[in-house]
């Protein structure tokens, strides 16, 4: 509950507060499960032929949305197993969850997974909040508020030349139509950095990318839980996000581009 408090505390705005009190109640919680069931057998659904779904990020989805129904019955919610809204309708304001982020990873025993949560209005993100439960690291964001982990404020590095720079990026789960694509990025992009990281979810990509692990990263084919709650936290750490042309980003874009900022024009070229 400390936790709760503090992390609210960035803002005195009573209505914020309440948002980030509710956002990061439901990821401790949620990422809690996580934490109990994680080492146990899992039930696991194919959603296609390479993704996954287990009893998890069911178990997850119900209590999220349990919590901030409760807390919030007018604000509808874009919930990645529930598609619990049309993904028209995302001009109001709206929560978009990822339930558990790294399913893969979960679902074989790897410790990189999270919980992502955000609050949109006019398809604008206010507050974001990612919870790694096995690090127990607790990231959150509201809007003009900057972005934190564990109480500490965050910021992007300095990083100024690629060949310093460590770079993360994803593969999509339609990885069997879009190799060719895939390999060109990391054929071009690896040679030209000091290495690249693929650790398996796009949400805590985001998170490290805002605190200063990563320099930069890039995915194809993401969804708006994804990326909904790590723009904001990397938008308030001093990064800069685009789609692979340059253009401002939305989570409902599918192709993103990250960095620190410093060295966003220098990895756009990669993408023409
Ligand atoms: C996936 C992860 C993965 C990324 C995929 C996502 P899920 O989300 O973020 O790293 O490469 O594109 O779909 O299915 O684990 O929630
Ligand atoms: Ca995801
Ligand atoms: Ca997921």
């Amino acid at each position: 509950m400390d936790r709760i408090l503090t992390g609210s505390a960035i803002s005195s705005d009573t209505e914020k507060k309440a948002r980030l009190q509710s956002a990061l109640k439901a990821a401790l919680e949620a990422g809690s499960i996580m934490r109990d069931l994680y080492e146990k057998p899992h039930q696991i659904q194919m959603k296609g032929e390479i993704d996954l779904v287990t009893e998890v990020d069911l178990a997850s989805e119900a209590l999220i949305l349990a919590i901030l129904r409760e807390d919030f019955p007018e604000i509808p919610i874009l919930a990645e197993e529930s598609a619990g809204l049309n993904i028209d309708d995302t001009d109001r304001t709206i929560w978009i969850i990822d339930p558990l982020d790294g399913t893969t990873n979960f679902a074989h025993g790897l410790p990189f997974f999270c919980v992502s949560i955000a609050l949109y209005e006019e398809r604008q993100p206010v507050l974001g909040v990612i919870y790694c439960p096995i690090l127990d690291e607790l990231f959150y964001t509201y809007k003009g508020e900057g972005a934190w982990l564990n109480g500490k404020k965050l910021a992007v590095t300095q990083t100024d030349f690629l060949i310093n720079s460590l770079i993360a990026t994803g593969f999509p789960y339609n990885i069997h139509d879009k190799i060719e694509d895939v390999m060109y990025q990391v054929q071009t992009i690896l040679p030209k950095v000091r290495d690249i990281r693929r650790c398996g979810a796009a949400a805590i990509d985001l998170a490290y990318l805002a605190c200063g692990r990563f320099d930069g990263l890039w995915e194809m084919d993401l969804k708006p839980w994804d990326t909904a709650a790590g723009i904001l936290l990397v938008e308030e750490a001093g990064g800069r996000i685009s789609d692979f042309t340059g253009k401002p980003f939305s989570p409902f874009f599918d192709e993103i581009l990250a960095s620190n900022g410093i060295l966003h024009d220098k990895l756009l070229p990669f993408f023409k």
